[in-house]
């Protein structure tokens, strides 16, 4: 079965502009992607697997979307500043990638962000690489001068970080 959408995504549509680009960080299959694009944002995928990007461009082709699926390596990428409308990333931890994420990100545009953090060590289920791991009020201290539209942490069974934040209009490029 295809992968759905992020169920954060879905509950938080009404937060997205219904124009604009659109960015999915560590996109995988492209589900969150699609989603975007289903919603007349400018979608781009980036993600390091060719094997989930074809897997992307192929449920994109079936639905009749346009939605760029780009192999880029997030650990040496750049992206201009100001310009995407919304920004997500689930289920890929970087902490070196926040201000990349912050640049990009035009004043008024979204963030949702969502991975596991420490606590999911205790629950014995991958990712079990500390490093993939959010320490705790990570998300929150990265993105924390900015409204902040939801958080939450530590989701009951799962060790999950959980946030929607606007970038200020007073902080471009910041
Ligand atoms: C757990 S999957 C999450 C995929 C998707 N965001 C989702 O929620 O279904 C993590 C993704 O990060 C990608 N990834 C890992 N390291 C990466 C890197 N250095 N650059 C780009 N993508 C990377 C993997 O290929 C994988 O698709």
């Amino acid at each position: 079965m295809a992968p759905q959408p992020s169920p954060l995504l879905v509950r938080f549509e009404k937060h997205l502009p219904q124009s604009g680009l659109a960015l999915d960080v560590a996109c995988g299959y492209g589900q969150n992607t699609l989603y975007m694009a289903q919603r007349g944002l400018i979608s781009t995928g980036f993600d390091l697997s060719m094997k989930a990007l074809a897997a992307g461009r192929e449920a994109a082709a079936r639905s009749n979307l346009t939605v760029s699926f780009v192999q880029v390596d997030l650990t040496r990428f750049s992206l201009p500043r100001n310009t995407f409308s919304v920004v997500i990333c689930f289920k890929y931890r970087d902490p070196q990638l926040y201000p990349t994420l912050r640049a990009t990100l035009r004043p008024g545009g979204l963030l949702v962000y969502e991975t596991y953090t420490i606590e999911h060590l205790k629950y014995g289920r991958k990712p079990l690489n500390p490093a993939h791991l959010l320490g705790r009020n990570e998300l929150r201290d990265a993105f924390g001068d900015w409204e902040i539209i939801f958080y939450h942490e530590a989701w009951t069974g799962r060790g999950v970080a959980s946030l929607v934040a606007r970038k200020p209009f007073s902080a471009a490029g910041s």
